[in-house]
């Protein structure tokens, strides 16, 4: 039901083919727990990361509309602006794209290296803004300033969190499924890092449907649960609601927000110990702003018997080129 009801909807195929699910040999070996990672992190453009699954759709729709220029909004650091900047190029598109600085650091390299950097190399045009607590608001005046100018923007909400956009983590649920069902394993559960909720609303969303019974949790990377909750929520609801499907009664949302202390974009001694762990044991790059905090609940999470007995998924959603604007924590 749900995938014919995806297949309505217009999509660019970017990723070509569904990304591993691969076992963690040394990991599993040194936690005595096995752990998989779905390799969201390798998507073919420009250094990979979930959001190319989000502009899947949201891009199809820009061309559907005429769009010249791709409008979005981040940090600095932002991966999602990054993808949108890279796809942009690829189409032949321009973007424009507003970025806060959550940290208030004055790092050269945060400001300049890392996904900042590949900004420059797309030709994106950067517009520097105090705060994006409302985004939604400065993203609609600039697309008022472009279209005055005789440009067709398209907006792209933060993290291509929107109905359209989560459409691309439902696609993504039922490819996981299929590995899942393929592998003969009864998981325990699937991890995610949980930010601007397009990931885990519609990664939850699919898996509610095809493999009830398989807990998805998320771990929050910049709001408690009471603030992630309704956000995850009311985007699953819009996301079935443009599915034209009813939620099924085994979805449910679920956070850990006990690992992305002190705040976004600022990683903790947790973090930092996970990224070294996974790089160290098996050479996989993790972020020090979303996958380094998800691992580091994970692990944590395993220490203090919180899932169910069997192995365990952990959901790579990218950001490894923002180590380069950290280089000064590790
Ligand atoms: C590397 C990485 N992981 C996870 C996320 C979180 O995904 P979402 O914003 O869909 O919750 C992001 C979002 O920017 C990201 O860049």
């Amino acid at each position: 039901m749900i995938k014919q009801q995806l297949d309505r909807f217009n999509r660019l195929e970017l990723l070509g083919g569904a990304t591993a699910l691969e076992k963690l040999e040394r990991l599993s070996a040194w936690l005595g727990r096995d752990i998989y990672v779905k390799r969201d992190d390798t998507t073919p453009l420009a250094m990979g990361g979930n959001k190319l699954r989000k502009l899947e759709y949201l891009a199809a729709d820009a061309l559907a509309q005429g769009a010249d220029t791709l409008v979005t909004a981040g940090a600095i650091q932002s991966n999602h602006v990054r993808q949108t900047a890279a796809l942009a190029a690829k189409l032949g598109l321009d973007c424009v794209a507003l970025l806060e600085n959550p940290v208030g650091t004055e790092d050269p390299n945060y400001l300049g290296n890392g996904n900042r950097l590949l900004l420059e190399l797309f030709n994106a045009k950067v517009e520097l803004v105090e705060n994006l607590d409302n985004a939604d608001e400065l993203l609609n005046a600039l697309g008022d300033r472009l279209r005055s100018n005789g440009k067709k923007p398209y907006l792209v909400p933060i993290g291509g969190s929107n109905a359209l956009g989560a459409l691309g983590y439902v696609r993504a649920g039922l490819e996981l499924a299929g590995q899942i069902e393929d592998s003969g394993i009864q998981f325990a559960a699937v991890l995610l890092a949980s930010g601007s909720a397009g990931t885990h609303s519609g990664l939850a969303l699919a898996l509610s449907e095809v493999l009830p019974d398989l807990p998805v949790i998320g771990v929050t990377v910049s709001r408690t649960d009471e603030a992630q909750r309704p956000k995850v929520q009311g985007l699953a609801e819009r996301t079935a609601e443009l599915l034209d499907i009813a939620i099924p009664n085994s979805f449910k949302v679920t956070l850990w927000d006990e690992y992305f202390a002190p705040r976004y974009g600022e990683p903790n001694a947790g973090t930092l110990a996970a990224i070294k762990l996974l790089a160290s044991q098996e050479g996989l790059l993790l972020d020090p702003v979303y996958t380094g905090k998800a691992m580091a609940g994970l692990l944590d999470g395993i220490g203090r018997q919180r899932f169910e007995a069997g192995p365990i998924i952990f959901l790579h959603t990218g950001g490894a080129p923002a180590l380069f604007a950290y280089d000064s924590i590790f």
